[in-house]
C-alpha cells in the first residue's frame, strides 16, 4: 500500500510513496515484481500511472491516461456522449467568459456549470440563478480559480430526479454490472448544508431493479465501452457512472474511473467474493472468457462517515480519536480515511473525512443500525456525522 494510513497498516505493508510520485510507484512495483497494481484515486490514473506500469509488463487494475479522460475531462466525456448517442444533459463548451456568459443569459436558470478538468469535487455549480451561473463561469475562466483544469467549462441543462451511483467493470472489450450505491452528498441530515465528498453510502441503491440495471448497461455502459474501444482508448477498470433517473430515463451526469469514496467502503463490505480475482479479470491484462457477475452479501451495507469539525470548508485536524480500535464488531468494519499516529502511538484526526464505519446485515435498516452502534463508541472533539444514513429520499 502506498502511502497507506494507520488503518490499513494493520493488514498491509505501507510504503512511504505519495500517489503523485509516479517514478517511485513504478520503481516499487517493479522491485517487488507485483502481479497486479490496483490504482485507487483518479489523479495518478489521469497522469498515466497505468500506462507506465503496463509498459513494464505489470498487471494493472485501472484505465490508461487516454481512457481516464472520461473523468479527467468533462468536455471529452460530453463530446463522446454526443458522438455516440449516450443519454446526458444537453450542453455547450466554452473557453471564453463572454461567450459563456452570453449563452447562460440566453439559456436562463437553473443551469449547471462544470469546469473541464479535475477539481477535487469542487468543479460543479448547480446554479439556480443566472447570476450564480455567471459567477461560476467567471471564477473558472476569468479568475482561473481552478488553474488549467478550469480554462474550459461545460454549461449544461439542469436535470431532475433521484441520483444513483452505478458501477460496472470492463476489461476493454466486454463489460459487466458490478453494483449500485447511494451517496449521501450533503453535510447535514435530510440532505441540507454544503456539498461534501460524501458523508455516507448504502448499497444496493433502493431503486436498483434488474430492469433498470439492464437499461443502464444497454444505453450507457456498453455504448461507452464500445465508443472508447472504437476511438482507440479501450477502457479497463471500474466505470462509476453518476446517474440521474429522470422521467426520460437514466441519464449520465458524470463518470469517475475509480470506486468512489465512501461508496467503495460500502461495496467492499457487501462483496462476498474474491476481490483480487475480480480485479485481475478486469485488468484486461490476461486472456479470459468474459467478466463474471460477482457474488454479493444478501441484504445491504451501510457506511457512515465521521468527519472533523469544520469539514468541508476548513477541517480542524489533530483531534484525539477514542474508541476506534474497539468499535469493530460482528459484520462491522472501521476504515481509516484521514488519521495518523502521534508520537505516543495514539490515533489523531488528519483530514476532513476521518473514519468510515461500515456494517452489513439482512436489511438496509439493520445494517445502518449496526453501523450506528459502532459510531456511538467512537469520538473526538467536534466530530460530525449524519444520523440518517439508511433512510433516504434526500441524500
Ligand atoms: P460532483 O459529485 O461534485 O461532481 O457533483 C456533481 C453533482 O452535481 C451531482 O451529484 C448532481 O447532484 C449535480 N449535478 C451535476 N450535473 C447536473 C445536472 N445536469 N443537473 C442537475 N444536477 C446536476
Ligand atoms: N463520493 C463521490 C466520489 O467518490 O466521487
Amino acid at each position: 500500500m502506498a502511502p497507506g494510513n494507520p488503518g490499513i497498516a494493520e493488514v498491509a505493508r505501507c510504503l512511504p510513496i505519495g500517489v503523485a510520485e509516479l517514478d517511485g510507484l513504478v520503481e516499487a512495483a517493479v522491485a517487488m515484481a507485483a502481479d497486479l497494481v490496483v490504482i485507487g484515486p483518479e489523479g495518478p490514473l489521469v497522469a498515466g500511472l497505468a500506462d507506465r506500469l503496463r509498459e513494464k509488463g505489470i498487471g494493472v487494475f485501472g484505465p490508461s491516461a487516454a481512457a481516464a479522460r472520461l473523468e479527467g475531462s468533462k468536455g471529452f466525456l460530453k463530446d463522446l456522449c454526443a458522438r455516440h448517442g449516450i443519454p446526458t444533459a444537453a450542453y455547450r463548451r466554452f473557453t471564453d467568459a463572454d461567450e459563456a456568459g452570453g449563452y447562460v443569459r440566453a439559456h436562463g436558470a437553473p443551469v449547471v456549470v462544470k469546469v473541464d478538468g479535475l477539481a477535487a469535487g469542487k468543479g460543479v455549480v448547480v446554479a439556480m440563478t443566472v447570476d450564480e451561473a455567471i459567477a461560476a463561469v467567471d471564477e473558472a475562466l476569468r479568475e482561473l480559480r481552478f488553474g488549467e483544469a478550469g480554462r474550459s467549462v461545460v454549461v449544461e441543462d439542469f436535470l431532475v430526479g433521484p441520483e444513483m451511483s452505478f458501477f460496472a467493470l470492463s476489461d476493454g472489450l466486454s463489460s459487466s454490472f458490478f453494483a449500485t450505491a447511494m451517496d449521501y452528498k450533503r453535510l447535514g441530515d435530510g440532505g441540507v448544508g454544503p456539498n461534501t465528498g460524501g458523508m455516507g453510502a448504502i448499497t444496493p441503491h433502493p431503486m436498483q431493479t434488474p430492469e433498470l440495471v439492464e437499461q443502464v448497461m444497454e444505453t450507457i455502459i456498453r455504448p461507452t465501452v464500445a465508443a472508447m474501444r472504437s476511438e482507440g482508448a479501450p477502457f479497463r477498470g471500474v466505470l462509476y457512472a453518476g446517474l440521474m433517473l429522470t422521467e426520460r430515463g437514466p441519464m449520465l451526469l458524470e463518470y469517475n474511473v475509480r470506486f468512489g469514496d465512501p461508496e467503495c467502503e460500502a461495496l467492499m463490505v457487501a462483496l462476498d467474493d474474491d476481490l483480487g480475482e475480480i480485479l485481475r479479470e478486469a485488468s484486461g491484462d490476461e486472456a479470459h472468457a468474459s467478466l463474471r457477475a460477482p457474488r454479493w452479501h444478501r441484504g445491504a451495507a451501510a457506511c457512515v462517515v465521521m468527519a472533523a469539525p469544520g469539514y468541508p470548508e476548513s477541517p480542524v485536524t489533530g483531534g484525539e480519536i477514542s474508541g476506534a480500535g474497539d468499535a469493530a464488531a460482528e459484520a462491522t468494519w472501521v476504515f481509516h480515511a484521514g488519521t495518523r499516529r502521534d508520537e505516543r502511538g495514539g490515533l489523531r484526526t488528519a483530514g476532513g473525512r476521518v473514519l468510515d464505519v461500515v456494517a452489513r446485515d439482512a436489511s438496509l435498516e439493520a445494517a445502518a443500525r449496526r453501523a450506528y452502534a459502532a459510531v456511538a463508541k467512537i469520538g473526538w472533539p467536534g466530530e460530525q456525522h449524519r444520523s440518517d444514513v439508511g433512510t433516504w429520499g434526500k441524500p
